[in-house]
């Protein structure tokens, strides 16, 4: 596992984006797993900036999405398909028909489930990125998710619920309160992950993620297992972490 730590933000989305960015130019079909949330969104920024360069050509990209609310239309506000399509996919050059989300809005989720890992399946992931929840969560992997899952539907945990807050959601009670998320193991099995986390309130977790015990009740340990991990950290998420644990950047 590599654990890099940036002095600024921009310096930590750069390295991300254009690390991205080589990959998607060595890569006759890359595939691409994207997180929603706050953290990535400067990564986001940073390839639009690249596409209105014209430093990136994001058409052959396969992309998939994360996790999704469970009962929220994929053009709704608030969900995780028009937060990616807001934040990233309407301002570059990539295909519809190569966009692949979840559906919080099917009729036999455990189907939709199984469709979905199918998917990954005929289209491995090369590089994903993710974030950590405020409850050690990853995607929507709540305490507790098995490690060896597929993509399943969960019951929220309240941080994630008010955590869903800072989406845009007005009043908590807005807020579904199931998700349905690809699972520990779909996830487990992309080439490459991409660990972003940013902010002082992130760094007893982080700590806890990359030094702590592997177990379920913090499903973000898991990376630990993985073999092909970057872990990208802004100063503030590295407090907890001692300086030969990580490589300055
Ligand atoms: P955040 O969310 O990027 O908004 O902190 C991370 C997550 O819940 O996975």
């Amino acid at each position: 596992m590599k654990i890099y730590v940036f002095q600024t933000e921009k310096e930590l989305d750069t390295f991300v984006g254009q690390h991205i960015i080589d990959f998607i130019q060595e890569n006759e079909k890359p595939v691409i797993g994207f997180a929603t949330g706050s953290t990535p969104l400067g990564v986001y920024d940073y390839f639009i900036d690249a596409y209105q360069n014209k430093n990136v050509d994001f058409s052959k990209v396969v992309a998939f999405n994360l996790d999704e609310y469970v009962g929220v239309e994929k053009t709704h506000p608030r969900s995780f398909a028009t937060a990616m399509r807001d934040s990233l996919f309407k301002k570059i050059n990539i295909k519809d028909e190569n966009i692949h989300a979840l559906n919080g809005k099917a009729e036999d989720m455990k189907e939709e489930c199984c469709r979905y890992d199918r998917e990954i399946e005929d289209n491995p992931i090369d590089i994903q990125i993710l974030g950590i929840g405020m409850d050690g969560h990853i995607a929507y992997n709540e305490p507790g998710s098995p490690f060896d899952g597929g993509s399943h539907v969960v019951d929220l945990h309240q941080e994630s619920i008010q955590s869903s807050l800072d989406y845009g959601f007005d009043r908590i009670e807005d807020v579904p309160t199931q998700g349905v998320t690809q699972g520990i193991a779909t996830i487990m099995k992309a080439k490459q992950l991409i660990m972003m986390a940013k902010g002082e309130k992130k760094a007893k977790l982080v700590k806890r993620m990359l030094k702590g015990e592997v177990s379920e009740d913090f499903p973000s340990s898991i990376i630990q297992r993985h073999e092909n991990v970057i872990v990208v950290l802004d100063k503030e998420a590295a407090k907890c972490l001692k300086e030969e644990d990580y490589e300055r950047c």
